[in-house]
């Protein structure tokens, strides 16, 4: 399914097993209670991103470690099936924990998720990263500012502006993104398209995801037009249910997208 030539797509970040039971209620402390169903998924922010980049067509690789076990096994044959190279997935003992995920692409563009959010952010994270790109929790844990439409976004992207960034990105749910830049330091606000939202659970990592292929493969876009297309991929993922299992593939989008 990848693309041939060079990797275009490199994801440092986390892959988490998810495991979830359904059940009628929440058990007491230390009380037993039988459950419907159970599944196991795959999850995790950084191996989120590098699976919709691979749907999309980049050719990708996984930088993260997981457990010598079973799961730690299972998520490296779905990295396999999703055409990921594991080359660099590295298996430990010792849990492992995702605090952050940095995407380089090969014109050593670095595009970062501050997920989960610390107010206390080492600085350097603002002026390295090509492109800062949170949402409206991030945003205001990191700048104190509430957001709650595109405005509010707009004076986020301002002060991280301030901080070094070169580009911001504050996604903001079904309105989709505001985007700013030193070069246009004028806020822009790119909205989603209107669609039936299901399960909205995964959706900025489809978005982020969408973001490094279309900055790996389509150089040329306009950044607003990257975000539009990544826009379009995310309210694609909200339409379904689960995480990584309502990323959408290359074949199943409208072509004019590539
Ligand atoms: N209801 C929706 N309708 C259309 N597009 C949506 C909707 N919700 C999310 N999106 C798309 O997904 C992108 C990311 O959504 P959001 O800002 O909610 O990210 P997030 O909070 O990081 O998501 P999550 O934490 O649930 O993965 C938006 O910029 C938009 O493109
Ligand atoms: C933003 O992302 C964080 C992970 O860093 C997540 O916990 C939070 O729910 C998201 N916020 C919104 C508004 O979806
Ligand atoms: C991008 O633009 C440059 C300069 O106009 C051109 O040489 C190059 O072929 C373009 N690349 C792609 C992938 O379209």
């Amino acid at each position: 399914m990848a693309a041939a030539g060079p990797t275009e797509v490199v994801v440092v970040g986390s892959c988490m097993t998810d495991l979830v039971s359904l059940t009628t209620r929440l058990p007491k402390a230390g009380e037993t209670i039988h459950g419907h169903k159970f599944f196991i998924g795959f999850g995790g922010k950084g191996a989120n991103q590098c699976i919709q980049a691979a749907r999309l067509g980049a050719k990708t690789l996984m930088i993260c470690k997981v457990g010598k076990d079973s799961f730690g096994n299972d998520y490296i044959e779905n990295f396999k099936r999703n055409g990921i190279s594991t080359e660099f997935v590295g298996q430990t003992e010792d849990a492992a924990t995702g605090t952050a995920s940095i995407i380089v692409n090969s014109e050593v563009k670095t595009l970062f998720n501050p997920a989960p959010a610390h107010a206390e952010l080492d600085p350097q994270f603002y002026t390295h990263a090509d492109i800062f790109c949170c949402n409206e929790s991030e945003a205001e844990i990191l700048t104190g500012i509430p957001v709650g439409s595109p405005e509010d976004a707009g004076k986020v992207g301002l002060v991280l502006l301030e901080r070094g960034c070169k580009r911001v990105i504050v996604t903001l749910g079904a309105e989709g993104c505001v985007m700013i830049s030193v070069d246009e330091p004028i806020p822009k606000h790119v909205p989603a398209g209107k669609v039936r939202a299901v399960d909205t659970t995964g959706a900025g990592d489809s978005f982020v995801g969408a973001l490094a292929f279309f900055m790996a493969y389509y150089p040329n876009l306009s950044m607003e037009e990257v975000i539009r297309r990544s826009n379009f991929i995310a309210s694609v993922s909200v339409q379904a249910s689960g995480t990584q299992s309502s990323y959408p593939f290359r074949k199943d989008l409208p072509q004019d997208l590539f």
